[in-house]
């Protein structure tokens, strides 16, 4: 629920998702996440008052969070076990189709988003989809890494979760966008828990690897980690810039300080 700017990190993540067509939105929260609920919820108190009041702008600004036609479902994870784990637990509302991964403390700013990029590149050869950025090598053990076939679109055959730079296949990380297909949910049943102890993701994607295509895919855009106090920092300082309303005052206010 972290506001960048005018708007909480969830929101940027649905508005993502609907623009790369989907149509069902699950959200997978751990116990005391009420919150992201409730801001998806309508509000028709609100809606009424804003209406008396004529706050025309800010009526369409909430009834617009969630557009008709998008369904939302909710799910708890009851224990913290894992990215794996969470994915696994959104499988009864899923089914048997293609369905986008979104880890919401990745912001990314791309034009078109980033999944709709990757349901293109998913429409031009098939096979599940994960993005993927080139990180200093010091970093790796932040991320699940991949080494690929660039003669074969990037396809990908090894995945480690967070190796030590000295045991990573490349420099090449996963950030928080997949679009998989449903078979991964087989692995996830039947893998141990990895890394940290947690039942991960990426474990079960390594598995699919001699089975299925997994393509990695170098998304335009800039992604912002959120979950990082300088990478949060910077997302709201290039959206703040970047915002019909904010931009040009907070502009002439970072030009004008003495750094
Ligand atoms: C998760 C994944 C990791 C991926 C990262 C991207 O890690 O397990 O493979 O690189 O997201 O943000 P987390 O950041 O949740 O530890």
């Amino acid at each position: 629920m972290l506001p960048i700017v005018d708007k909480p990190l969830i929101q940027y993540a649905v508005e993502e998702a609907i623009a790369a067509g989907a149509t069902k939105l699950v959200f997978v929260t751990g116990a005391t996440k009420r919150a992201i609920a409730d801001h998806f919820d309508a509000d028709p108190e609100l809606e009424r008052a804003l209406q008396v009041a004529g706050k025309e702008k800010l009526l369409q600004s909430i009834q617009g969070i969630v557009p008709k036609g998008v369904a939302c479902i909710y799910i708890r994870q009851g224990e913290p076990l894992g990215l794996g784990h969470a994915v696994l637990c959104a499988k009864p509302a899923i089914g048997d189709e293609p369905f986008f991964v979104h880890l919401a403390d990745d912001l990314i700013a791309g034009d078109p988003p980033c999944l709709r990029q990757m349901a293109d590149e998913h429409d031009r050869h098939g096979g599940s989809v994960i993005a993927t950025e080139h990180v200093p090598k010091s970093d790796t053990s932040s991320y699940g890494i991949v080494a690929v076939d660039e003669d074969d679109n990037n396809r990908i055959h090894q995945m480690v979760e967070k190796p030590a730079p000295e045991d990573a296949p490349s420099d090449l990380a996963v950030v928080g966008r997949y679009l998989l297909n449903p078979r991964v949910f087989d692995k996830l049943e039947t893998i141990e828990r990895g890394a940290g102890g947690e039942i991960q993701l990426t474990d079960a994607i390594a598995e699919l690897l001699p089975e299925e295509a997994v393509y990695a895919y170098s998304f335009s855009g800039t992604r912002y980690d959120c979950g990082s106090k300088l990478g949060y920092l910077e997302a709201c300082v290039d959206f703040g810039l970047n915002h019909p309303e904010t931009g040009e005052a907070f502009r002439k206010h970072l030009k004008g300080m003495d750094l």
